[in-house]
């Protein structure tokens, strides 16, 4: 029996039978799906072969590095079923390089791009019946890489656990075609030369607070500034960006998630579609038409991007009070972008980057 096997109390969670799903209703979590996979590594940082088990809860010691001092990091990617039935995977080394570099800043052990890449198939195929008909969603796959070894001491654990779960998803953005966003003046997500370009599972839970206020008041979600408040850095689940005048701005800063999503975007967007793209720190001022752009006012088009929001446009960004519309319909472009990175990752649309996967 593999350490990882011994570690998960198999049938503790019992999985949503398939025939109590509506696959119309699709949220954002909510569905058990039957089998998790994984691999335990020693202080040697070696992981064993990975091991597919039914899903259960998992035992870890109280004192776990995870759960006394968060050494833990996590990936999110999509299976996607196309329309000739198979199940394609998006991008899975960008994701497994960038849990790489996570692990090296957190001192856990790396459990490298073919143990990756093994681990979130055979999970995938394991649950291949739970992996949402065509159009209707995506089977999320969610990678876990946590310190579960015993230390009182902050320091790094003699243990890491690596293990993939998944979920059926509809959209992450309550299903409503354009999003309303509030600019939070009050918090900041991550500090400047922080971990918030780490996918850290402690970079979410500050979030919760702000982002909670924002939705009783009746916003989708929060736009995070930078920590001198002039420029604009993430949704606290997304990357963000704008079309003005024909060009795309994304926004980039050393303090957020290099997203998977956004790359795909702007190559896209530069080798596709012809248009020229501006990575670079972006003035919340351009995006609302105020200061030195007051004169040419806000973006034509605003938008999230991400494995859980994949192009989610947004009608209108309030700072400081005040609302600022840009539009009640989806833009053209956004409707491109969409309809382009969902063609690739459904097959609709020829892979001319070599991004996806396809489960057999
Ligand atoms: N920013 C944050 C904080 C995120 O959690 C995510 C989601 O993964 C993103 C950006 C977008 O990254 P990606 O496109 O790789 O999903
Ligand atoms: C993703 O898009 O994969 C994410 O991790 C966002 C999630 C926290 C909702």
């Amino acid at each position: 029996m593999s350490r990882f096997e011994s570690m998960v109390q198999s049938g503790t969670i019992v999985p949503t039978a398939f025939s109590e799903i509506d696959w119309d209703k699709l949220g954002f979590g909510g569905i058990i799906t039957p089998f998790i996979g994984g691999s335990v590594a020693s202080s040697d940082g070696i992981f064993e072969p990975i091991t597919i088990v039914p899903n259960g809860n998992i035992s870890i010691p109280p004192l776990a590095c995870c759960l006394n001092y968060g050494q833990e990091l996590f990936e999110g990617m999509k299976a996607n079923r196309g329309p000739d039935g198979r199940i394609r995977l998006f991008r899975i080394d960008a994701n497994a390089a960038r849990m790489a570099k996570g692990a090296a800043r957190f001192m856990l052990a790396d459990p490298s791009e073919a143990l990756y890449r093994e681990a979130v198939i055979e999970t995938v195929k394991a649950n291949s019946d739970y992996v949402p008909p065509c159009g209707k969603g995506a089977l999320y796959v969610r990678p876990i890489l946590a310190g579960t070894g015993m230390t009182l001491n902050p320091a790094p654990s003699d243990t890491t656990v690596f293990l993939v779960t998944t979920v059926p998803v509809g959209m992450h953005y309550k299903g409503s075609s354009m999003v309303s966003i509030k600019v939070e003046t009050d918090f900041q997500r991550a500090a400047a030369k922080g971990t918030g370009w780490v996918k850290a599972a402690g970079n979410y839970a500050p979030c919760f607070l702000p982002t909670h206020e924002a939705k009783h008041q009746g916003f989708d979600d929060l736009l995070f500034l930078n920590q001198t408040g002039t420029h604009v850095e993430e949704v606290g689940t997304a990357n963000f960006a704008i079309m003005k005048h024909g060009v795309l701005y994304v926004a980039d800063s050393p303090s957020i998630l290099p997203g998977i999503t956004r790359d795909s975007v702007m190559r896209i967007a530069r080798e596709l579609l012809n248009i020229e793209v501006v990575f670079a720190p972006l003035e919340l001022d351009r995006v609302l038409g105020l200061g030195k752009f007051a004169g040419e006012g806000p973006a034509d088009e605003a938008f999230f991007t991400g494995t859980a929001a994949i192009i989610s446009p947004i009608s209108n960004i309030n700072y400081r009070g005040k609302d600022y519309f840009l539009g009640e319909d989806v833009g053209p472009f956004a409707t491109k972008l969409r309809e382009l990175l969902l063609g690739i990752q459904t097959g609709v649309i020829p892979d001319s980057f070599g991004w996806v996967t396809i489960v057999e």
